[in-house]
């Protein structure tokens, strides 16, 4: 094997999320969401999760009777809202196919139970799709990814009430219906298994909201919740757009056990159904039994409709799309060992790996597991729709940023997913690597965790140009991209540090 071959129609593109890059917050009739919410905090420790994840009614409280944009940079992110026109054109001239991004509800239902639609919000996400469109892009549409319109959150207590599948299902319908002539691939709600992790930022529930009621049980019953409206749009693109291809999507943090104890192993098992459990609802159609069992053993009741199986059955999806970054190992008994850190969950530390920055643990090789394991459990088109490093990158005077940090990673991550669709016998729709421009991180709330292919002249504190810069990254893509879907093996030796960007530009 000289090469890797590949499907012609393989989509190869970067993602984003509308929170992250947008900003304009407060423009053109957009509503304040839960990630308007998030403020930078210098002195946490963002990797304490525990701490980190919980959001109380006071910290909502100030964010909204402070309308500054300082240190809260998910309402400036890096001003994709002005600037998607130079942004895809840059990303454009990369020779990506595909661009996953999301939309953000509040601007299109600024309340989320308003009667009618903003329109400028309608508006401008069909020009920034027919942008795509220009240059051969296909738009991979996000339709919820971590920003609920914040009146939800205060008035129906957000996914925990029926009523949110309701104006769920409107917002879907009518941004589905407006945009389905330009994009053909949509993801309803992001890792949607985050619900557990992190309640707030994944779904606008606030624990002391429910002072009498255990907050597990109101985890699983918007989680509930999520699943029919989730069902109900995939059912509806069924039924209206037989060409629309929706897809549902997990987080694969990949767990490996700590060795070969085989009370270990078995911990693995459990913590990968965990997620697991999220897709085998939405691409089986219905709850698996080990999560029944473990529903009942922690005493959770969750309140069903009497159409809600019929709707999580007829409504299974297309596709799983999944982020990967980084993997973790787990063991029965954890006590001593040494704790690592992963998406917004601690594991055991692995000693064969290296880490992040931020101590992500770096595995190639487990995202090449992610896909064969996903492949083998249901057969069904994968699509990696996340997949970067998060590094505090260097601006030189010269206005350069020579990241091969992050060309090491991702040339190591995209040869071990070739090498899976060679050998694995895997279906694989495309890649999506995450980062175009630099963006707001998620959990941190700063944008110094960067993760873009376009270095973007900004600070933490929301001070800067804004003006962007291409990284050695950029052209890295750009030289990968240019061999279409034979790509050369000899292309993953090319030594990094002789990267030259001006003659690969
Ligand atoms: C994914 C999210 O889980 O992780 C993204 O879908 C996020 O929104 C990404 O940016 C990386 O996490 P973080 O916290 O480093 O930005």
């Amino acid at each position: 094997m000289k090469s890797y071959q590949i499907n012609p129609d393989f989509l190869w593109g970067v993602a984003t999320s509308a929170n992250q890059v947008e900003g304009g917050w407060n423009e053109d009739g957009k509503g304040m969401s839960i990630a308007d919410c998030l403020r930078y905090r210098p002195e946490l420790d963002v990797t304490n999760y525990k701490v980190a994840n919980t959001i109380t009614s006071k910290q909502v409280e100030e964010a909204v009777s402070d309308l500054s944009t300082k240190r809260w940079g998910k309402r400036h992110g890096v001003d994709f809202y002005h600037n998607y026109r130079d942004d895809i054109k840059q990303l454009a001239a990369m020779g990506i196919s595909a661009f996953r991004f999301s939309i953000s509800w509040a601007r299109i239902f600024p309340n989320g139970d308003d009667e009618e639609p903003n329109q400028a919000g309608l508006d401008y996400y069909l020009d920034v799709v027919k942008e795509m469109k220009k240059y051969n892009i296909e738009p991979i549409m996000t339709l919820s990814h971590y920003e609920i319109p914040l009146n939800l959150v205060l008035n129906y207590d957000a996914w925990y009430d029926r009523r949110v599948i309701g104006f769920f299902e409107k917002f879907a319908k009518t941004v589905i219906d407006y945009l389905h002539g330009y994009v053909k691939y949509w993801i309803p709600i992001n890792e949607i298994d985050s619900i557990i992790r992190h309640p707030f930022s994944s779904a606008g529930l606030i624990e002391d909201r429910f002072p009498r009621e255990n907050f597990k049980n109101v985890i699983y019953q918007a989680m509930h919740n999520q699943f029919v409206a989730s069902a109900r749009i995939v059912k509806y693109c069924h039924e209206t757009y037989p060409d629309i291809k929706i897809g549902c999507m997990i987080t694969s943090t990949m767990v490996y056990p700590y060795n070969s104890d085989p009370r270990n192993i078995l911990r693995t098992t459990e913590l990968m159904r965990s997620v697991y459990a999220f897709s085998d609802i939405q691409i089986r159609g219905k709850y698996p039994k080990y999560l029944l069992n473990k529903l009942k053993e922690e005493d959770i009741e969750i309140k069903k409709q009497p159409d809600d199986d019929e709707d999580i059955k007829d409504g299974t999806a297309d596709f799983i799309a999944f982020s990967y970054y980084s993997s973790v190992c787990t063991a029965y008994d954890t006590t001593g060992l040494q704790v690592t850190k992963a998406n917004r969950i601690n594991g055991v530390y692995n000693k064969y790996l290296p880490e992040s920055e931020w101590g992500w643990q770096i595995d190639p090789i487990g995202l090449r597991v992610s896909l064969i394991t996903l492949y083998d459990r249901y057969q069904k088109p994968l699509f990696i729709v996340e997949n970067g490093l998060g590094a505090s990158d260097v601006l030189t005077s010269d206005h350069k940023v020579h990241d091969d940090y992050r060309i090491s990673y991702l040339r190591d991550h995209i040869q071990e997913m070739l090498t899976s669709v060679m050998e694995d016998g895997i279906e694989l729709m495309g890649y999506c690597m995450w980062g175009t421009t630099d963006m707001i991180s998620a959990s941190s709330n700063k944008i110094s965790k960067r993760y873009g292919l376009i270095y973007v002249d900004l600070d933490d504190e929301g001070n800067g140009s804004y003006k962007r810069y291409r990284k050695d990254s950029y052209y890295w893509y750009k030289a990968l991209l240019s061999f279409g879907n034979k790509i050369p093996l000899s292309f993953f030796d090319r030594p990094l540090e002789n990267f030259d960007t001006s003659t690969a530009s």
